[in-house]
C-alpha cells in the first residue's frame, strides 16, 4: 500500500527521508502505537517531537504527490535503537485515516529534526516533577520517564493520565509497568528508581477504579490527598503538560494560580505545555 507511483511515468518514487515500520499495536478503535527505524544520525532530547507523514494523494492536475506531515512526540527513549510513535486515529483525519493502516515493513516519511518544549532544559532543578497528559499527550512522556535524567533530577515523579475510556489507557499503564520491570534502567539510574515513580490514571467517560478529570480532582485537593503530596508550589514543583486544547489551558492558569511561571528551552521556569496531536 505504501509504494508510491509517479502517475506521469508509472514509475515507484522513493519516499524523501524513508523510514521502515518494525511494529504496530492498535488499543482501542481510536488509539495505536507503532515503531519505525530510527536514521543513524538523529539525536534528541526526551519530550521532543519530529514531523512524521505519508505521501499525499496526487494532485488531479499535475500528478504530482506532496508529503502529509504532522507533530508527532518521540514516545522511545533517546537511547533506543529504534523509534516509537503513540497516535489518535481519526476517521476522517487527513493522516491518521491512512496511518491507522501501516504495517511492518512500509515506508513512513520522517523528517530528522527533533524539536519541542517538553525538555528539561526547559525547567529549573525542583524537588517534585508533575507530567500532565490526556489521550496521546502521554506520547512525550513514554520518552521522559525511560530517560534516568527524570529521576536523577527530582525525588519524585508523578504522572497522571486522563483518558475517557479503561481502554485508552493502556499504552500508559503497560509502559509504567514496563518501567518498574526494566532491569537495565535499574541499572542505569540505580536500585529504587522505581518508587519514585507513581502513577495516577483517570477516566471521565467510563468507570474506573479513579474517575473525574485531573482538574476537577486537583481543585477539589482530591489529587493530593490520595497521593499525599502538598498542592503545587513554585518552590518545590515543576511541571510538564501534554493534552487537548481545552485541558492546557485548564492547567495553564491552575498551575498560574499555584504560583509557577511558564518556562521555555531559552528561559527555564516552572512548567511547560505542548499541545496532543489531535490530527
Ligand atoms: P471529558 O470526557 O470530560 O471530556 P479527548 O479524548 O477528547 O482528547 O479527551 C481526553 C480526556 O481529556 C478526556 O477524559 C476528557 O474529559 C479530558 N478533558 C477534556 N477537556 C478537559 C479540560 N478542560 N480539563 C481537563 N480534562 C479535560
Amino acid at each position: 500500500e505504501q509504494k508510491h507511483v509517479n502517475q506521469a511515468t508509472a514509475r515507484p518514487v522513493t519516499l524523501p527521508d524513508a523510514q521502515r515500520v518494525t511494529e504496530v499495536k492498535h488499543y482501542t478503535d481510536r488509539l495505536f502505537s507503532f515503531r519505525c527505524t530510527r536514521p543513524a544520525s538523529l539525536r534528541f532530547r526526551s519530550g521532543e517531537f519530529v514531523m512524521i507523514g505519508l505521501m499525499g494523494d496526487p494532485d488531479p492536475k499535475t500528478g504530482k504527490q506532496k508529503p502529509l506531515l504532522r507533530a508527532y512526540s518521540i514516545a522511545s527513549p533517546s537511547w533506543d535503537d529504534e523509534l516509537e510513535f503513540y497516535s489518535i486515529k481519526v476517521q476522517d483525519g487527513p493522516l491518521t485515516s491512512r496511518l491507522q493502516h501501516i504495517k511492518p515493513g512500509d515506508e513512513i516519511i520522517l523528517r530528522p529534526k527533533p524539536v519541542g518544549t517538553l525538555v528539561h532544559d526547559a525547567l529549573l532543578p525542583g524537588k517534585r516533577l508533575w507530567l500532565f497528559a490526556t489521550g496521546t499527550g502521554f506520547a512525550p512522556f513514554a520518552s521522559l520517564l525511560r530517560d534516568p535524567q527524570t529521576y536523577e533530577d527530582y525525588d519524585e515523579v508523578i504522572i497522571t493520565h486522563t483518558c475517557r475510556e479503561v481502554g485508552e489507557l493502556t499504552y500508559g499503564r503497560d509502559l509504567i509497568q514496563s518501567i518498574r520491570e526494566d532491569e537495565m534502567l535499574a541499572e542505569l539510574i540505580g536500585e529504587g528508581f522505581a518508587d519514585k515513580l507513581r502513577y495516577y490514571p483517570t477516566t471521565t467517560r467510563e468507570e474506573s477504579p479513579k474517575m473525574g478529570r485531573i482538574t476537577d480532582l486537583m481543585r477539589s485537593g482530591e489529587v493530593f490527598a490520595d497521593l499525599n503530596v502538598p498542592e503545587l508550589t513554585p518552590e518545590t514543583d515543576r511541571a510538564m503538560v501534554c493534552g487537548n486544547l481545552a485541558f492546557n489551558l485548564e492547567i495553564k492558569d491552575m498551575l498560574e494560580g499555584y504560583g509557577l511561571v511558564e518556562g521555555a528551552n531559552s528561559r527555564p521556569q516552572h512548567y511547560v505545555v505542548e499541545k496532543a496531536f489531535l490530527d
